[in-house]
């Protein structure tokens, strides 16, 4: 089972957006997916639901033990699964993000994850790399860093890649740069494209993903609707959820996700 963080230094680069969206997209491909909002915040929740804060999510079941099976969601995907953030008391947030900092406690979650046959769990962070984002990325295996296309993209995803960098050296099981992804690119705009010049020069070809999300108002629309692009009705598809189906085929790859024993079931139709 491949676990994949979303994370960043900086806040607001679309982290929660690229969660929801490469979520749907994985799962559409057929793997089974859990998207965890390990934000406590409630970010995932948020965004897809109205009444977001009355669901149990990860803090029920880390921090008071409550059941996987009964606090996970089930969506219009059958490969696709929720864990919300959970009720987590204002007075209890510092402590339950402090808890989350050494990485040790999220592992029987993902066994339990493992063993419920989910093939990929992402994880929405919440933005900078220390406090529960840090406990995370010891504990996944792989770690996506959706980057803004805009001048101080460079020196954040410098310190980030030193951050990931020196997690490795400490722990060679730390969690692995799966890639970065381009976000909020004006693709017209000069500047933008002397930033994604930059960022293609300075880090190596295998570390960027190909596929660039637009800047694009139907992510608003989504998220005022409280769905994924990929679910919106009317009309064509925006360009903005295409682009988030050619990132999870990337992220497939790369991660060589692989059911080997499922391979004919997974690329056919009928069932
Ligand atoms: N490609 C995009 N085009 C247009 N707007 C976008 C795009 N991606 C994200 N946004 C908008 O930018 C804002 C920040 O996005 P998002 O919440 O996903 O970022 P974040 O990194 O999760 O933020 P935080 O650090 O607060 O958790 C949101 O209002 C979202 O709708
Ligand atoms: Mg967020």
């Amino acid at each position: 089972m491949i676990t994949l963080a979303i994370s960043s230094l900086k806040g607001g680069v679309g982290k929660t957006t690229c969660a929801i969206n490469l979520a749907y997209s994985c799962a559409k491909r057929g793997w089974k997916t859990l998207l965890v909002d390990a934000d406590p915040q409630g970010s995932v929740g948020l965004s897809l639901s109205p009444s977001a804060q009355s669901y149990l999510g990860l803090y029920e079941i880390v921090a008071s033990g409550t059941a996987f099976d009964t606090i996970v969601l089930k969506t219009k995907l059958e490969t696709l699964k929720i864990v919300m953030a959970g009720k987590i008391p204002t007075n209890e947030i510092s402590k339950w993000c402090a808890s989350l900092q050494d990485g040790t406690r999220l592992a029987p979650f993902f066994k339990t994850a493992q063993e419920a046959g989910f093939d990929l769990v992402i994880l929405d962070t919440p933005s900078g790399l220390h406090g529960p984002t840090e406990g995370i990325l010891r504990s996944c295996s792989h770690v996506l860093v959706p980057q803004q296309c805009e001048p101080l993209a460079l020196r954040s995803l410098m310190l980030t890649v030193d951050f990931l960098n020196q997690l490795q050296t400490e722990n060679e099981n730390a969690c692995a740069l799966a890639g970065v992804a381009l976000t909020m690119a004006d693709p017209d705009v000069e500047d933008t494209k002397k930033i994604v010049e930059e960022i293609r020069r300075v880090l190596p070809p295998e570390l960027v993903f190909q596929s660039m999300l637009p800047r694009d108002a139907a992510v608003i629309h989504a998220s005022m609707k409280g769905m994924p692009l990929g679910l919106v009705r009317g009309g064509a598809p925006p360009v903005i959820s295409l682009v988030f189906d050619q990132l999870a085929a990337e992220l497939e790859t790369k991660l060589d996700l692989t059911a080997p024993e499922q391979s004919d079931e997974y690329v056919s139709l009928v069932v």
